[in-house]
């Protein structure tokens, strides 16, 4: 479905990614853009700075990011592989869209909601703790997704309304202004079965701390997966693979065939849980092993991700360019 479109999508630099943002985020992103006519894939820096307030570690997170998509192969000769920041029409176009967005449309958001319920729940004040980025988030989001022409954005379904935002910003832009100024995308919905589990066998998040990073070294990936909580259940006894978080991990690194035979030892009972992490614990560590190499030696050496993030940010800003010119021309009457 990506053949012949652009398709764009940005990653927050808010963590060490983990296995559950591998299987969720990274690796349908890496197949998307192998596909796509047309790629950009960014680290989302400055949509960071509304909650992390250490430059160093929002520096530290898009290296990591960065070197994960690199280590697991992304083809950046294809796609466009950029920093968010590197791109300076991004703070053109986001005062732009500033003057044609509605301040109910930002009401409406989910994100800025969340957090105002929440702290009504907690008998604080509705604002409280809520910067403007924070607010304004869907805004700098459409700049993203508008400046490079975007038709298709994958995204899961918690960025959808996101994505309608900026389908609703360029409409009233467009309307306004002219049609043909900015092209309306369209969100395109990653379903991913179910969330991976994480140690604790709720979802594998940055925010409960139980995740496994993705390139954690051998021996505390080791430790990690033989941490996994597991039930009180003998090697003899009948297992359910699906509430499993030793399954649910292993079938998404394991080839088919390796995943059926653990879904039959545990249904019909034979395997420990011991048993099964270690399984589960080579299958990761084999899979990964190459990519972990090569991940360490770029975070190393820092100056060959600047490299290719700056190389990648000089082929973004030619039809960012384009765009803000577009925009300005129409809203200014002249280039600026
Ligand atoms: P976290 O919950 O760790 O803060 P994010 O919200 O930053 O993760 O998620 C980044 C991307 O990774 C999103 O596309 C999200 O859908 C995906 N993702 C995060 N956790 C998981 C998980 N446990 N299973 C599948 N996908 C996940
Ligand atoms: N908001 C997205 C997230 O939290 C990250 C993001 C920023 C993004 N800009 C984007 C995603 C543009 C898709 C398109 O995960």
């Amino acid at each position: 479905m990506f053949e012949e479109k652009t398709v764009l999508t940005g990653i927050k630099p808010t963590g060490t990614p983990h296995l559950g943002n591998l299987v969720g985020a990274i690796k349908p992103v890496i197949e998307m853009s192998n596909q796509a006519e047309k790629s950009y894939i960014f680290i989302a820096d400055l949509h960071a700075l509304n909650a992390v307030r250490d430059s160093k570690l929002i520096e530290k997170w898009s290296y990591e990011v960065a070197a994960t998509f690199l280590a697991l192969g992304l083809d950046t000769e294809k796609a466009v592989f950029f920093r968010q920041s590197d791109v300076p029409e991004i703070y053109k176009l986001t005062v732009f869209l500033l003057n044609v967005t509605s301040k109910g449309l930002m009401n409406r958001s989910h994100a800025y909601k969340a957090i105002s319920a929440e702290n009504e729940a907690n008998d604080k004040s509705p604002d409280f703790g809520i910067n403007m980025g924070l607010y304004t988030y869907p805004i700098l989001m459409a700049a993203d997704i508008l400046l490079y022409n975007t038709d298709l954005v994958p995204v899961g379904q918690d960025q959808k309304q996101h994505v309608e935002m900026a389908r609703d910003i360029a409409g009233s832009l467009n309307n306004i202004y002219g049609d043909e100024i900015l092209v309306v995308p369209e969100p395109v919905i990653q379903k991913v079965a179910s969330a991976i589990p994480g140690l604790d066998g709720r979802k594998m998040s940055k925010s409960y701390g139980n995740y496994v990073p993705i390139f954690a070294e051998q021996k505390k990936l080791k430790k990690s997966i033989m941490k996994i909580v597991t039930d009180s259940k003998r090697p003899e006894d009948p297992k359910d693979p699906d509430e499993s978080t030793i399954y649910q991990l292993y079938q998404h690194f394991a080839p088919k065939a390796e995943a059926d035979v653990m879904r039959e030892q545990f249904v019909n009972g034979g395997l420990g849980y011991g048993d099964a992490k270690k399984m589960l614990f080579e299958m990761i560590d084999s899979t990964l092993a190459k990519p972990r190499e090569k991940y360490y030696e770029l975070l190393a050496n820092p100056e060959q991700i600047e490299d290719v993030l700056l190389s990648g940010a000089k082929r973004a800003r030619i039809v960012a360019k384009e765009t803000v010119d577009r925009v300005s021309k129409a809203m200014l009457g002249r280039v600026v």
